[in-house]
């Protein structure tokens, strides 16, 4: 049986007074929503102050992105092992904007992960397609390249440690969600690529949907039968939103 995991992606977003108060909101909420995993992915900058008030708490934090180095002369850069000094457990490798405003290739994502998992962090890896593919009729092709190249660096069982987020991009902050059986429909094919390497290890993987989803959706999504959970943007930066989510999951 796979937990379900909501796990909530701040991106450039919160200042110190705001992020506390949205702690407390989620914390406020959490017990009723035990079932589900919780996570959250403040900016570098308040990972420490979000590890302080979340220790102890049932609610896990994580970042949004890190260097592949270990450490050295790459200014404005975070590595792995800092990551890991601040207690988090996940970290996300290769949002799509990520990819798309920061250029990194699905050989730079492949390496992202291989660090994450070198310094003992669950990486969060992002794949989805463009409206312009989805359009072309490639979303598939698209989605089984981006984790080739996973597969061929690290091999299928890094994924034994690791997350999926299938996030179409035309679906980001677009309010335009897929529709659950869309998001099925990538979903079992994602899984059936593992299952093709490793059936036993495909059957634990966590597959989580993100794009556009609030309380107000999430049910739907949530019980399809390879959707694990949501990795959320903008419900997850109100507390009221991002439990909601988490019970449609319970
Ligand atoms: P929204 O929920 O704002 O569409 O963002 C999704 C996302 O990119 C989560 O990583």
């Amino acid at each position: 049986m796979r937990r379900k995991l909501v796990a909530g992606n701040w991106k450039m977003n919160g200042s110190t007074s705001s992020i506390r108060e949205l702690l407390q909101g989620i914390l406020g909420g959490s017990a009723e929503v035990a079932a589900v995993e919780l996570a959250v992915f403040p900016p570098f900058v308040y990972l420490d102050a979000v590890a302080r008030q979340l220790t102890g708490t049932a609610v896990g934090w994580g970042a949004q992105n890190l260097s592949e180095h270990a450490s050295g002369a790459h200014t404005g850069e975070v590595a792995g092992p800092m990551l890991k000094d601040l207690g988090c457990v996940y970290v996300i490798v290769g949002h799509s904007e990520r990819r798309t405003l920061y250029g990194e290739s699905d050989q730079v994502v492949a390496r992202k992960f291989a660090a994450a998992r070198k310094f003992g962090l669950k990486p969060i890896l992002c794949v989805g397609e463009t409206l312009e593919e989805r359009d072309q009729g490639v979303t598939e092709a698209v989605v089984e390249r981006q984790l080739k190249a996973v597969l061929d660096l690290e091999g299928v069982a890094s994924f034994a440690d690791a997350v999926i987020a299938y996030e179409p991009v035309w679906a980001i902050g677009t309010g335009r969600t897929a529709t659950p059986q869309q998001a099925q429909d990538v979903h079992a094919f994602i899984r059936a690529q593992l299952a093709a390497l490793d059936p036993a290890l495909a059957s634990q993987v966590r597959i989580l949907y993100g794009g556009s989803v609030k309380g107000a959706n999430a049910g739907e999504l949530l019980v399809m039968p390879d959707i694990d959970g949501g990795l959320v943007g903008g419900a997850s930066l109100d507390p009221k939103d991002f439990l909601l989510i988490a019970k449609a999951g319970c």
